[in-house]
């Protein structure tokens, strides 16, 4: 089998440690590493959560640290949702290892380079400030990285203004240098990551896994902020969404779109703008927005019960 490269850009964030579990406990990924960046929380505590997880799966993936702060506007944080730690609900052992060496852009811009065209995918799932500042360092990555996924935007309502959704808000700036890089982008947005909710039963059915990992993740959960769409209540799994593309596309569903994003306005910065409905201008992503959650959280619990 081979195993496709991977780069993982987070901020965990609850959600965003769940995201990291799934890839780290999936054969067909092979995460040549983590790239933290500020978002939910600032960078120290994003980049020492992701160390943390990484040692729950008792992996090696060395973590790299990246940018401090949006490229233009001021740090917009979200502990409101995810505690004063990032990872509320997770009781995780401070990590042995240290920050790998260099700057996770540097790291970012590099590999790509290093590596065949079409063999490295980005999974972002926090603010795309690295990976702006890496296709701004190097535009040629954006022809040679074999895709984007990302978990951000929304066809309709936001999640942290009417408009606009955590991710593209924090940092919209550095989502239109994204989706304006000519890279090939999959889009997870809330209108698909509101179907994947942490429900109070799959909850149980993680604990019961019995481990360590799934102890961790029934913790978080249980912690994590509720919301009920679609008749039913729990936390969404935004994040995980990314990753579990990559390794069930059959379960989602969606289509080619403009997506542009709003970097100037009063009351809707951080929209995701997106030609949804006539598609009249080029595409420059693919717009996910079914998936069978049932499903999807059946193989996210059997992969999380892999993880000691
Ligand atoms: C996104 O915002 C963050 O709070 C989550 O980790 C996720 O990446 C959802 O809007
Ligand atoms: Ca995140």
């Amino acid at each position: 089998m081979t195993r496709r490269k991977i780069i993982l850009d987070c901020d965990p964030g609850q959600d965003d440690a769940v995201a990291i579990l799934l890839a780290l406990a999936s054969t067909e990924l092979d995460v040549l590493a983590i790239t933290a960046v500020a978002g939910n929380i600032g960078i120290e505590k994003t980049s020492l959560n992701a160390r943390a997880v990484v040692e729950l799966a008792r992996a090696a993936t060395p973590v790299y640290a990246g940018c401090p702060r949006p490229l233009v506007r001021e740090p917009v944080l979200a502990t409101h949702i995810h505690g004063e730690s990032g990872i509320d609900g997770a009781s995780l052992s401070p990590p042995n290892r240290p920050l790998a060496d260099g700057h996770a852009v540097d790291f970012i811009r590099d590999t790509i380079r290093a590596h065949p065209p079409d063999e490295i995918t980005l999974v972002a799932i926090g603010p795309l400030t690295n990976l702006a500042c890496a296709l701004i360092q190097a535009p040629d990555i954006a022809g040679r990285v074999q895709e984007i996924v990302l978990m951000g935007g929304a066809i309709g309502l936001g999640n942290t203004t009417p408009a606009a959704e955590f991710n593209i808000y924090a940092d919209p700036h550095a989502a239109h240098v994204v989706f304006n890089s000519g890279a090939r982008i999959v889009m997870t947005p809330l209108e698909l990551t509101h179907q994947v909710l942490a429900t109070h039963g799959r909850v149980a059915t993680i604990r019961a896994l019995g481990t360590e990992a799934a102890r961790q993740v029934a913790g978080i959960l249980d912690a994590y902020p509720k919301t009920t769409h679609f008749g039913a209540t729990g936390g969404p799994l935004h994040d995980p969404c990314a990753v579990a593309y990559l390794l069930w596309p059959d379960l989602m569903g969606g289509k080619d779109c403009r997506v542009d994003i709003e970097t100037e306005a009063t009351h809707s910065i951080g929209r995701t703008v997106i030609e949804w409905r006539r598609q009249k201008t080029a595409a420059n992503a693919h717009v996910l927005d079914t998936v069978d959650a049932e499903m999807l959280f059946r193989r996210i619990t059997e992969r999380l019960g892999r993880l000691p």
